[in-house]
């Protein structure tokens, strides 16, 4: 009686577990279902009718071996999208976020429209958002601050509008963000100072207005500060120069003004790319920014500096461009050229841009030549620069 009773319920612990295996076999047929379920109502937002849209999205095979799907390998659940060059002109589907797998979203250039679904906000295990090259529109939605393991957020070449939201703030992982080339209005958010993760931030070519905000000088880890062609004033607040990263700053076509390059060379000893042409910045040129041994590209145009250059660029070996144009550099005095002198040793050098300023002196005529072994594009005019078109200019 007792074995018996013992190989009974050694049979019925059997069997249970046998029931145990087979719903967890249906549950996750399930849940792979889902996600072909959503993948097909995506696929049909996306194909906007496009009867030959996603081809490989058929039911004879498997969803992960669709075209720009990768599921998981252990559960077989879609973990990332990735869809590039396509000319649908579709729509994004709410069913998004029904993949809650997903890690990585990356559907780029293929003609989105209409705005972004707020399911999006499901998706936990997100670290990636890349919807740049698209048109989408209305604002980003709120929701996404619930993604909480977002690293990259590329929303940049759409239509997004509304106020860059604030609630950016804390999401607190994110390591780039870029809202480039879209229609935002308002000021720049204090509150993005807080996510200390970030290293590149662009939010250049929009409407943006107001200043700078003093928080974005708790970013320590930035080392790419993109803000050009918006619409923001006033001075670069000093909290910025603590941001010793920095590798590009970006900040060209505003309204920003104050002494930038006097504090340039202490605060940002890796600079590799300077472009702050078209803002109203004034003072003189720093002999300190031979200092600045990365820099390749420096871009000063339209702004009000004036006094001398230095004639000590010589030790900026990887400058590749020099533009300078349109301000009050020079005094009509004959060594105002000298600094064409050092630029020598700047062998990289492809663009050198000094007109529409107050360069006196003689141009040396193999000055021009020695300047870098390959071509370089030259604009010199509208200054007081006398004596003959050097010949060596032929070559
Ligand atoms: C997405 O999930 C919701 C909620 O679970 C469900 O009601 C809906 O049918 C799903 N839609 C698609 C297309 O998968
Ligand atoms: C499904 O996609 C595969 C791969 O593109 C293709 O070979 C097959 O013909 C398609 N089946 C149907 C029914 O469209
Ligand atoms: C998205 O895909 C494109 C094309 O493959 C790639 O260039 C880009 O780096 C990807 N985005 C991210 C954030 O990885
Ligand atoms: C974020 O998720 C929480 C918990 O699921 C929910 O209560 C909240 O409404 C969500 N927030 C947004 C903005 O959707
Ligand atoms: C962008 O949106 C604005 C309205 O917000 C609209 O007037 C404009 O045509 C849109 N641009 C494109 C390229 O769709
Ligand atoms: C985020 O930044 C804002 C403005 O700089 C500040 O008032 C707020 O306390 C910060 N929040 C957190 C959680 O750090
Ligand atoms: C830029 O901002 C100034 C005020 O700071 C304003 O007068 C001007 O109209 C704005 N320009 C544009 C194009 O929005
Ligand atoms: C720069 O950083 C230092 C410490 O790293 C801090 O004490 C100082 O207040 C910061 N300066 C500004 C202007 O924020
Ligand atoms: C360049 O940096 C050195 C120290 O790194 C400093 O002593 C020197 O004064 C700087 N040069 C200029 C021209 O500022
Ligand atoms: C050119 O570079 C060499 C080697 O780095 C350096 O010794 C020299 O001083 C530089 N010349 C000028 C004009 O800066
Ligand atoms: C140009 O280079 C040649 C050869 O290196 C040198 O002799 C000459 O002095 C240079 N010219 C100028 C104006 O620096």
């Amino acid at each position: 009686m007792l074995i018996f009773s013992l190989s009974h319920n050694i049979i019925s612990i059997i069997f249970l577990l046998c029931i145990a295996s087979q719903t967890l076999a249906v549950h996750v047929s399930l849940s792979s279902e889902t996600d072909q379920i959503a993948l097909l109502a995506l696929k049909d937002k996306f194909a906007n009718g496009d009867p030959h849209a996603l081809p490989s999205w058929n039911e004879s095979l498997q969803f992960c071996q669709w075209e720009g799907v990768t599921c998981s390998r252990r559960r077989m659940r879609v973990s990332a999208l990735q869809l590039q060059n396509q000319y649908w002109g579709g729509t994004l589907a709410p069913s998004l976020g029904n993949l809650t797998f997903l890690k990585e979203i990356n559907l780029t250039n293929i003609k989105l429209h209409g705005e972004i679904p707020r399911e999006v906000g499901h998706l936990k295990r997100l670290h990636i958002l890349d919807l740049r090259q698209n048109n989408l529109h209305g604002q980003i939605p709120v929701e996404i601050i619930n993604c909480s393991s977002l690293k990259v957020i590329i929303l940049q070449y759409n239509n997004l509008t509304g106020k860059i939201p604030s609630w950016f703030g804390s999401t607190m992982q994110v390591t780039r963000l870029s809202l480039a080339f879209n229609n935002f209005v308002g000021s720049i958010p204090p509150s993005l100072g807080n996510v200390s993760s970030l290293e590149k931030l662009t939010l250049a070519y929009n409407h943006l207005e107001g200043s700078i905000p003093p928080a974005l000088g708790r970013l320590s880890k930035l080392t790419f500060l993109s803000l050009g062609v918006n619409n923001l004033s006033g001075l670069i607040p000093p909290s910025l120069y603590n941001l010793s990263n920095i590798q590009t700053l970006s900040i060209t076509q505003n309204q920003l003004e104050g002494n930038l390059l006097m504090n340039i060379p202490m605060a940002f000893p890796n600079l590799q790319i300077l472009t702050c042409g078209l803002n109203r910045f004034t003072g003189t040129f720093p002999s300190s920014i031979s200092n600045l041994s990365e820099l390749q590209l420096f871009d000063i145009i339209a702004n009000d500096f004036h006094g001398p250059v230095p004639p000590t660029l010589g030790s900026l070996h990887k400058l590749t461009l020099f533009h300078v144009a349109r301000n009050r550099f020079g005094s009509g005095r004959d060594d105002d050229l000298d600094f064409l002198s050092s630029l020598q040793n700047c062998t990289q050098l492809q663009q050198l841009a000094i007109e529409i300023n107050k360069f006196g002196g003689i141009l040396i005529e193999d000055l021009i030549a020695n300047l870098s072994s390959s071509p370089v594009w030259l604009s010199m005019g509208s200054n007081q620069i006398y004596g003959r078109i050097p010949k060596e200019l032929e070559n």
